[in-house]
Order: C-alpha cells, then sequence, then structure tokens
C-alpha cells in the first residue's frame, strides 16, 4: 500500500517542474508493465484452448499393468467396474463384451480410437496397450486367455 499511494501522489500534477518527467516515466512503466502482464494472460490463453483433447500426444503413461492402465485411462469413461454408462455420451460396456473375443479389434480401438473413443496410441508402447488390452480381455467377467503381445500391436499402428 506504502508503495502505491507514493506512486499515485507522483502522477498528482505537482507544482515543481522537476517533478513532471519523474511522473510521466512512472506512468509510462506502468503501462508498459500492464501491457507485457495482458499479453502474457492472452499468450497462455492462447496456447490452452479449451478445444483441446485433455490428453494431448505429448503425453506418455508411464503405468505397465494393465490394471493401473486401466484405472489411469479407461475408467473414467468405462467405469471401474467396466459397465460403461451413459448419459451425456454413451461409453460401451467392456464386462462380458463378446466384440473382445476377436483380440485385434480392442487393440485397434485402442491403438486407434473409435468415434467417439479418443486414439490412445501415441501416448501408449506397444506393451502398454497389450497389457491393458489383455487386462480387459481376462477380467471384467472376460475369459479370453490367447494373449495379446506387443508385436500384435506393432502391425494396426497407423
Ligand atoms: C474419453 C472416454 C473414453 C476413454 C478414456 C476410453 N474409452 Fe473406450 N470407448 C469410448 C467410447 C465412447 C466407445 C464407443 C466407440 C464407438 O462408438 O465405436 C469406446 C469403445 C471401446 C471399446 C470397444 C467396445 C465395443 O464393444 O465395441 C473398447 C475395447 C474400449 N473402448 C477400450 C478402452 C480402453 C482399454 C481404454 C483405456 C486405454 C478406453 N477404452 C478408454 C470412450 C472411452
Amino acid at each position: 500500500m506504502a508503495d502505491v499511494s507514493i506512486r499515485s501522489s507522483e502522477l498528482i500534477p505537482s507544482p515543481l517542474p522537476w517533478r513532471a518527467p519523474w511522473g510521466a516515466a512512472v506512468l509510462s512503466a506502468l503501462v508498459v508493465w500492464l501491457c507485457f502482464v495482458s499479453s502474457a494472460v492472452l499468450a497462455q490463453s492462447a496456447a490452452h484452448p479449451s478445444s483441446e483433447p485433455t490428453f494431448s500426444s505429448g503425453y506418455k503413461f508411464t503405468q505397465m499393468t494393465g490394471r493401473d492402465l486401466f484405472a489411469n485411462i479407461c475408467q473414467g469413461c468405462h467405469l471401474p467396474d467396466g459397465e460403461g454408462a451413459s448419459g451425456a455420451g454413451t461409453y460401451p460396456s467392456i464386462a462380458r463384451n463378446k466384440n473382445l473375443e476377436a483380440s485385434g479389434y480392442p487393440v485397434h480401438v485402442v491403438v486407434n480410437g473409435q468415434r467417439a473413443m479418443p486414439p490412445f496410441g501415441a501416448m501408449l508402447s506397444d506393451d502398454q496397450v497389450a497389457a491393458v488390452v489383455n487386462y480387459l480381455r481376462t477380467n471384467f467377467g472376460n475369459d479370453y486367455r490367447d494373449a495379446v503381445t506387443a508385436a500384435d500391436v506393432k502391425v494396426v499402428r497407423p
């Protein structure tokens, strides 16, 4: 507060002529500073437009087990029990899902995405995709024991 009151008193026209340029210098410094701050704020909001996807392609998930990957990525949409949900959108159930029988299908969906399901290929290694697909196919009431390998993932990458 003390600082502000000193500055504003300097902005008030002073009867002493030598004080005038000092006040102008403070005022222009303040204007320059305000421009700098507002342009920095604008630049920041331009760098993160709200329409950007939540997961940027620069992000890599670090979890390695299917269980941890599911908990970090998939359950937000498919729900912790894999039952899916419908409301603002439709998130299909992973539980007792016959579409998981052909292992290439879930691998393709996770890597490349499909309609409202975002692609995760850029954020996951081949081993991570295989781990999460194997987790889906052997949990939530699914019992498909033919495990997917990293090589199966590599071939579906664009
Ligand atoms: C942002 C929400 C979202 C996230 C996160 C998400 N999914 Fe999906 N998923 C969807 C939607 C929506 C669909 C339906 C796509 C369609 O219309 O074909 C879907 C479909 C699928 C399907 C196909 C189901 C079927 O019966 O055809 C599989 C398999 C799947 N997701 C697995 C996963 C896995 C594994 C993860 C985590 C790595 C994951 N999903 C993360 C939204 C999501």
